[in-house]
């Protein structure tokens, strides 16, 4: 096949896009396909349109790319693409409307509501500790937790250095103490469940693409009732999203509520590809090579 693995972009997430696609192109490759990279500019749809692939593989990461945009491009174009289509990737790149989606068909997820950055500073919106986060954005940018008066300041002061400040609108989200897991789906069935153990007790952007800053917990040592329900969850939320070929749900578990506190946060219709990713190590727990991982995807969607 001639496959197009499209990354990079303008996105927050860049550098973590040409990451996945670096490595999911030298994968194809080395099953021996025909890959052309590309790092996505402006001009993508007259640069698809001269490659002329047969399929392209979307290894982008965050807006634009993960949120519907590439997507209706590329059925407009009539080329088909690997990952959610257009309706699923904007309702998911959305935590909000995501929330909206999932909870009423019983994916519990964490409460809270949208906030103007601005009003911040007017106090808090949710009793604290709670969590600040575009309603967007991957890999934790933009990402705070506000926790007592020492941080941020209480209310927040306009003139602290928050994570938020380039973003116009938040959601605000009770803070879940206790565990960070997470499960990809592949196809039609999860495989297994990961914990996340960042040495600096934050799971953020430096954690999480910093080798030895976090330990992955693959599976991960949690009761089978909890592991059970991660997949459950992250299986009905790839369903109910209309999600294609994988994806991967985010989850906090309050360890001291037992399954009444294992909230989704998320569900990524792109999840990262790169070394340290989460996916990756999954397909690999589960008997599935890196390469294979990527060919799926690519047959998926070919179907
Ligand atoms: N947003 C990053 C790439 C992830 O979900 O893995
Ligand atoms: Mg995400």
């Amino acid at each position: 096949l001639h496959i197009l693995v499209l990354m990079g972009g303008w996105a927050n997430e860049r550098e973590v896009s040409l990451m996945s696609g670096n490595g999911v192109a030298d994968a194809l490759e080395s099953k021996g396909h025909k890959v052309t990279r590309l790092d996505m500019g402006r001009d993508v749809a007259a640069r698809i349109a001269e490659a002329a692939p047969d399929v392209v593989f979307n290894a982008l990461h965050g807006v634009p790319g993960e949120d519907g945009t590439v997507q209706g491009m590329l059925d407009l174009m009539g080329i088909p693409y690997t990952h959610a289509g257009l309706a699923t990737s904007v309702v998911a790149i959305d935590k909000e409307l995501t929330k909206q989606a999932l909870v009423p068909h019983g994916v519990p997820m964490p409460g809270g509501r949208v906030v103007k950055s601005d009003d911040l500073y007017g106090g808090d919106p949710l009793p604290r500790p709670y969590v600040l986060k575009p309603v967007n954005e991957g890999s934790s940018v933009g990402v705070a937790i506000v926790t007592d008066e020492s941080n941020y300041g209480n209310p927040i002061q306009r003139d602290a250095e928050g994570p938020w400040k380039q973003f116009a609108s938040l959601l605000a989200e009770p803070y879940i103490r206790g565990r960070e897991l997470t499960t990809a789906v592949l196809g039609d069935k999860a495989l297994c469940v990961t914990e996340l153990v960042p040495k600096s007790g934050f799971y953020d952007f430096q954690s999480k693409y910093t080798d030895g800053m976090t330990e992955h917990v693959c599976p991960a040592q949690i009761p089978e009732d909890i592991a059970a329900l991660c997949c459950e969850y992250a299986l009905r939320a790839h369903k109910l999203l209309g999600c294609r070929g994988v994806s991967r749900s985010d989850f906090r578990w309050d360890d001291e509520r037992g399954a009444d506190g294992l909230f989704l946060l998320e569900t990524n219709t792109q999840p990262g590809m790169t070394p340290l990713s989460l996916v990756p190590e999954q397909a690999r727990y589960c008997g599935i090579s890196y390469p294979d991982l990527c060919e799926t995807i690519v047959a998926d969607a070919l179907r």
